[in-house]
């Protein structure tokens, strides 16, 4: 491993147009704090620029090189967050690729993404209240016999040693039983999320920019979870139209984004923009450079 270095200001809160293995050989060793990603799935989705049908080989095989090249560049502390699901005739790929992460990292946290979920006032249970059964969420919706809707996606939190301590009550929620905040002297009614988080995705756009998309809400819990300070820098090997770092700049931390299809670069620029625009903020430096 190389000796750690600081990363160069030059570097950050800027895009990309690059493929993320080549860019990570350029970071210094142990200089991002959080990386936080969804990479291709390899289930033939529809990227303007990337072919997503590699064989399962050569497509883990590219897996365990971004593990490793990721584990170079990541503190000692850091945190990686993958998010990878599969399909319903596929539902392996998660674990998969899990499999090739753990070579090289220890798997911290297995977190499920929950989509959409149906909950039924009667298993819920009478204290609560509830008066309606809730069903809510999106899913792709498929016809089938065999295979149900795949509501979930995995989001696996691996680290160096499996000791990076978290701000788990950052993303915390209330107590139900709230005698339990005076039973053990608890200053907050705040108690820990555990691993099952229900995310929709915002809306349903009729036009989507891009096929695979993750909601902002996704990075922005893991980087609140992992510890948000103002010096921290967070990297998307593949940052798509730039949901993280949208995330990244509402919590005002220092983000780094790779893609190889400069169109979705530029989309994400655009959103980062007119996101800046809304918070009423002086733009950062950002700049799109590209290869070549
Ligand atoms: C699942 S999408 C990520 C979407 C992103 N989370 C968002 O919300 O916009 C995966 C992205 O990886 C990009 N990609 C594919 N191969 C790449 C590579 N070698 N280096 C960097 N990006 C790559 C694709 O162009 C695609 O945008």
């Amino acid at each position: 491993m190389g000796r750690r270095k600081v990363l160069n200001d030059k570097f950050l809160n800027k895009l990309y147009v690059k493929d993320c293995v080549q860019f990570m050989k350029e970071l210094p060793a142990e200089s991002i704090d959080i990386i936080v990603t969804s990479p291709p799935y390899n289930i033939g989705k529809d990227y303007s620029v990337y072919k997503d049908d590699k064989t399962r080989l050569e497509y883990l095989t590219w897996m365990e090189q971004v593990a490793i090249e990721s584990k170079r560049v990541l503190k000692k502390d850091g945190s990686f967050f993958l998010n990878v699901g599969g399909k319903p005739s596929d539902l392996a790929i998660p674990y998969d690729v899990e499999n090739r992460f753990r070579k090289h990292y220890i798997l911290q946290n297995d977190i499920i993404w929950v989509k959409s979920i149906a909950i039924t006032k009667d298993d819920v249970g009478k204290s609560n209240g509830l008066k309606n059964d809730v069903m809510v969420g999106h899913y792709k919706p498929i016809q089938s016999r065999r295979f149900l809707n795949n509501c979930h996606e995995n989001i696996f939190h691996f680290t160096k040693s499996g000791e990076t301590e978290l701000d788990k009550l950052s993303v915390g929620v209330p107590y139900q039983d709230k005698t339990n905040i005076e039973r053990w002297g608890i200053k907050k009614d705040v108690r820990d999320r555990g691993d099952i988080w229900f995310i929709p995705y915002e809306t349903i756009q009729e036009s989507r920019p891009h096929p695979a998309t993750f909601p902002e809400k996704l990075p922005y819990m893991c980087i609140k979870l992992h510890g948000v300070r103002k010096d921290l820098v967070v990297y998307d090997p593949f940052i798509g139209i730039g949901t993280t770092a949208l995330a990244c700049t509402e919590l005002g931390v220092k983000y780094i984004g790779t893609d190889i299809d400069e169109s979705y670069v530029r989309i994400a620029e655009e959103r980062i923009r007119s996101q800046k625009h809304q918070m009423k903020l002086q733009p950062l430096e950002t700049a799109i450079e590209i290869e070549g």
